[in-house]
């Protein structure tokens, strides 16, 4: 996969997409990284890439000129089809199964935006618009961030082991069930007898068991779209009826 990422801070992602598992993924050739400076495209002698609203009001808004000019020009360094994402925070919440959508991409194209926001008319390039959550940041770069980290993760080769990525939260539709390792006794606290026996049925029985109750208790909404069988749907209605009684008394 290729990922271009425009922003007027370019300086900001390199720590973050060289260090770790993102640098072993590019240094292995599972991905490439093109970081793009958007004054690049920007004219006048400040390459400037905002300007006031039309209209009035505070803040300063991102120009359409070199979004547009960066754009087509990223897009023709590589013959591959491309999305192009916006960041920002009116765009589609980023969920586990929009990340594994967009991991089956060839090429991504991100926009980084910075001030009040976008001219209007630079929608018109992106195939999505995509927010981290219902807040607003300073600006795009860590969304953007937090994007190619969910996505590249997910590239075939870049996990050591291939079912991380099947068992985590989210996967399931559930959270992730509670995970110990040595020593198996540490300060009083113990770990599951079921995980030191060495029985793999039983302790994938368990996790499973494990990961619907911690659902059930933090984050009970999941439960409307997880994929479990009668029996598990039938195990988490009695959790969550439990929870409630304790919770009236
Ligand atoms: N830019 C500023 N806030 C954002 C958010 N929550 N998601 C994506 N882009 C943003």
């Amino acid at each position: 996969m290729r990922i271009d990422i425009i922003s007027i801070f370019p300086e900001l992602f390199g720590p973050t997409l060289s260090g770790s598992m993102l640098g072993i993924a590019e240094r292995k050739g599972i991905v490439e990284f093109h970081v793009h400076d958007l004054r690049d495209w920007a004219e006048g002698k400040h390459r400037t890439t905002d300007d006031y609203s039309f209209g009035g009001g505070p803040g300063m808004v991102m120009k359409p000129e070199p979004f547009f000019r960066a754009h087509a020009e990223i897009l023709a360094q590589d013959l591959r089809p491309a999305t192009t994402i916006l960041m920002c925070p009116q765009g589609e919440l980023l969920k586990q199964p929009l990340v594994e959508e967009l991991a089956t991409c060839s090429r991504l194209v991100i926009f980084v935006g910075r001030y009040e926001g976008y001219d209007d008319r630079i929608r018109t390039l992106a195939d999505r618009e995509v927010s981290i959550g219902d807040y607003v940041l300073t600006g795009g770069e860590l969304p953007a961030m937090v994007l190619t980290d969910a996505v590249t993760r997910l590239l075939p080769g870049v996990l050591g082991h291939d079912a991380s990525a099947t068992e985590e939260s989210f996967s399931w539709g559930l959270l992730e069930y509670p995970h110990f390792t040595r020593p198996a006794s540490f300060e009083g606290l113990d770990v599951p007898d079921v995980l030191l026996s060495g029985d793999h049925a039983r302790i994938a029985a368990w996790r499973r068991t494990e990961a619907i109750r911690r659902t059930a208790m933090r984050r009970p909404d999941l439960f409307e779209t997880a994929d479990l069988n009668d029996e598990e749907r039938e195990f988490a209605r009695s959790l969550l009826e439990d929870l409630k009684r304790s919770d009236d008394r």
